[in-house]
Formats: C-alpha cells, sequence, structure tokens
C-alpha cells in the first residue's frame, strides 16, 4: 500500500471510470452505507453491467458474525468468484465488516474502500484491517490484507454531522501525538475540525499511516504506536455495545487519549506542559463525549483484560513520551491504570460542571 493505491482529493468519485479498470474483473458488487445511497447510484452509473449492491446501515452494532454471513450470503447470490471485485462504500463500520467479509469470501476477493466518514478516510480504511467485534470484545476477529485501491473523496465529508466530523478528527490528532510533532502545531493553531482538515490535516494523516503501515503491516513494531488511546478507547466502547450506550468511536478514543496521557505522566515520561497541550487540543475540539463516564473501573479493566494487545500477563500501552514520539510500555502497575482512569473521570466531570 502507497500513494498510487490511496488517493486523497476532492471530486475522485467523478474519475471513477479513470481509476478502476472494471473490465478486468469478473464481476463487481457494491456493499454500501444506507446514508449514501445517492452517491452509490452515481458510482453505479459508471459500472456496465450494473453491480449487485447490498445495502448496510452504518453503525458499530453491524460489526457482527451475523453481519458478516449476511455480505458472504450477498457475494454467492451476485456468484462473485476469485477474479470479482466488491466496492465499499461508507465509514468504518462498513469498511471493517465489508472488508472482513471479502477478504474471507474464497480466501479474498479485490476490494477497493471508498470511505465516507473523515475517521474512514484518516484511519479506518488505510492499512488493510479489518474488524469484528464478537464475545463482547471489540475487533476480536480480523484480517490483515491490502485493498487494491482506496479513493478518499473529501468531497463526501460535506455532509457528515459535526459529531462525527469531531470523531473522525480524533485520529487525526493521534497520529500526531504519536508522530508528528509538526502537524500538532498545526491543530494547535486552526480554528476548526473541517478547516484543519482541508488544510492539509487529512492528507497528512494518511502519508503518516502509510509511511507505518510501510514499515510494521502485521503490527510487530512502529504501528502498535497507533493504539495510543484505543486500550482506554476499546474497553469504553465495548461497554457502550453492551450497554446500548451512544458513544462514537473517536469519542472513546479521545477519552482514552487524555488517560494514556495521564498514564505516561505518571510514569515520567510525558511532562506537565505537553499533557496540557494534548488536553488543551481533545478539549478545545470537544472531542470527548458529552457525559460523565458511567463505568467503574473494575468493569473498564474487565474489558481491558481481554485487550487483544495482551501478551500473557503482559499489556502493551501505546503512549507519548513527547509530543510527536511514541513508544509502547508493558510496565504499568494496575494502580496507575485506576489512577488514569479515575483522573479522566474526574477531569470530565470538571468539565461538565464547567460549561
Ligand atoms: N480497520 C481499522 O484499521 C480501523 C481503524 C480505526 C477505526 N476503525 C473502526 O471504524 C469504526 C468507526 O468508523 P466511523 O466513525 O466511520 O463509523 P460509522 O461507519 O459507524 O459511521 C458513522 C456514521 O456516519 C454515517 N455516515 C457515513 N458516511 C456518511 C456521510 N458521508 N455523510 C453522513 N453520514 C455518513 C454512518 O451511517 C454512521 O451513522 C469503528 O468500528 C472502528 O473500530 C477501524
Amino acid at each position: 500500500m502507497n500513494c498510487e493505491t490511496v488517493r486523497v482529493q476532492s471530486g475522485l468519485l467523478a474519475e471513477l471510470g479513470s481509476l478502476v479498470d472494471f473490465s478486468r474483473f469478473s464481476r463487481v458488487a457494491l456493499i454500501h452505507d444506507d446514508k449514501l445511497a445517492d452517491v452509490a447510484a452515481r458510482i453505479c452509473e459508471n459500472i456496465a453491467p450494473k453491480p449487485a449492491t447490498l445495502i448496510l446501515q452504518g453503525g458499530e452494532s453491524i460489526k457482527t458474525v451475523a453481519g458478516a454471513e449476511r455480505c458472504w450470503k450477498f457475494f454467492l447470490g451476485a456468484e462473485l468468484d476469485r477474479e470479482s471485485l466488491v466496492l465499499v462504500l461508507g465509514g468504518g463500520s462498513v469498511c471493517d465488516l465489508a472488508g472482513f467479509a471479502a477478504d474471507t469470501y474464497q480466501r479474498g476477493v479485490a476490494v477497493v474502500y471508498i470511505p465516507s466518514t473523515l475517521l474512514a478516510q484518516a484511519d479506518a480504511a488505510i492499512g488493510g484491517k479489518t474488524a469484528l467485534n464478537f464475545g463482547g470484545i471489540k475487533n476480536c476477529l480480523g484480517t490483515f490484507r491490502q485493498p487494491l485501491l482506496v479513493l478518499c473523496d473529501t468531497d463526501l465529508l460535506s455532509t457528515l454531522s459535526p459529531r462525527e466530523q469531531r470523531s473522525g478528527f480524533s485520529e487525526i490528532v493521534k497520529i500526531a501525538i504519536m508522530r508528528d510533532v509538526a502537524l500538532f502545531q498545526e491543530i494547535e493553531s486552526a480554528s476548526d475540525v473541517m478547516s484543519a482538515v482541508h488544510a492539509g490535516a487529512l492528507r497528512r494523516a494518511v502519508q503518516l499511516k502509510l509511511d507505518i503501515v510501510a514499515c510494521d503491516e502485521r503490527e510487530a513494531g512502529v504501528r502498535r504506536f497507533l493504539n495510543y488511546g484505543h486500550t482506554f478507547g476499546h474497553a469504553l466502547e465495548a461497554l457502550a455495545i453492551e450497554n446500548n450506550t451512544d458513544l462514537l468511536h473517536g469519542e472513546a478514543v479521545a477519552w482514552g487519549m487524555l488517560a494514556e496521557a495521564y498514564l505516561a505522566q505518571q510514569l515520567g515520561l510525558l511532562g506537565p506542559a505537553e499533557f496540557s497541550r494534548i488536553s488543551a487540543v481533545i478539549k478545545r475540539f470537544e472531542l470527548l463525549p458529552n457525559r460523565e463516564p458511567i463505568w467503574s473501573f473494575g468493569q473498564v479493566l474487565q474489558k481491558i483484560s481481554h485487550d487483544k494487545k495482551r501478551r500473557g500477563s503482559l499489556l502493551d500501552w501505546a503512549i507519548p513520551q513527547a509530543i510527536g514520539r511514541g513508544v509502547v510500555r508493558s510496565d504499568v502497575s494496575p494502580e496507575v491504570v485506576e489512577m488514569a482512569y479515575q483522573s479522566t473521570k474526574a477531569d470530565r466531570i470538571h468539565h461538565a460542571q464547567s460549561v
């Protein structure tokens, strides 16, 4: 995967016919988010014969084995074979589910992602990872397999709600904190999420991720840095799924980033001034969920104990040791983990009272 296989640009979909040679494939099928019916119709106009289509309602709840089964049945019904192509149009949930199904159908058919949320363009559709939630564990099942092409048409972002924009921005802030101090400084001086995105933050985040994936596709080294915010974040998300609580992926990650920055500070890695800058960005762009955390540390710890980054009794924490510089540490005591979680709870309560 490289900058030739990932394009970030306005108006890309108008060029779809020249970007993908559909005649190379025995069959083409399209899976899309139901909110993108108009875009899907425009895509279908460019492909002859018209692709078989499966419409999914985007959202975390579709990332299940039952969801994958629905996709596999659709592939069978559409008579896809190993020379076929699956086009996926949607946010991270649709990309994760449809990508997983395509990667496992007949040991993998070609996939082109057309991510439609900021979160999917900045992160979920980049790097060839797919996932389903299973057994109460977030992203418990999944694949590593690179798509043929990823087309990030920034025009698709114009219909996103401000809340979804902020959720996607969390992943851009994350990669800046772990890899690129200059990007973080640009974010600090931006007036709002979308002006930062259009000024180049999205393109830079994608390039940073591509560089990481190029040297560590299977997450054995530097790619683990991208898990910053995701140890707490995934635990909170798993609890939210179980309890039917409205919590977006990027909101859970922002919460996790704040707690894990605190943890880095407790370990003596991150200085107070840098902690404050991280905290200020997360709060100024309103990346945190709009409610106080309701789960006890015990509930969160139970979820963390199933985290897939666990190696035996050790858990790897991807945390910043400075802005722009990440590190992975496994020598973190349960007391420090609890302190980090409680600090974030207190922080949220304080924030809620002060607005
Ligand atoms: N595979 C990876 O490497 C990776 C990385 C990061 C996140 N993820 C996963 O991504 C998921 C979150 O992605 P997401 O935030 O895109 O969620 P999502 O797919 O649920 O989309 C969020 C909402 O936006 C709607 N939507 C999609 N496109 C739209 C558009 N253009 N205009 C208006 N609404 C639109 C969807 O219907 C949905 O309601 C999580 O499941 C997370 O685990 C995966």
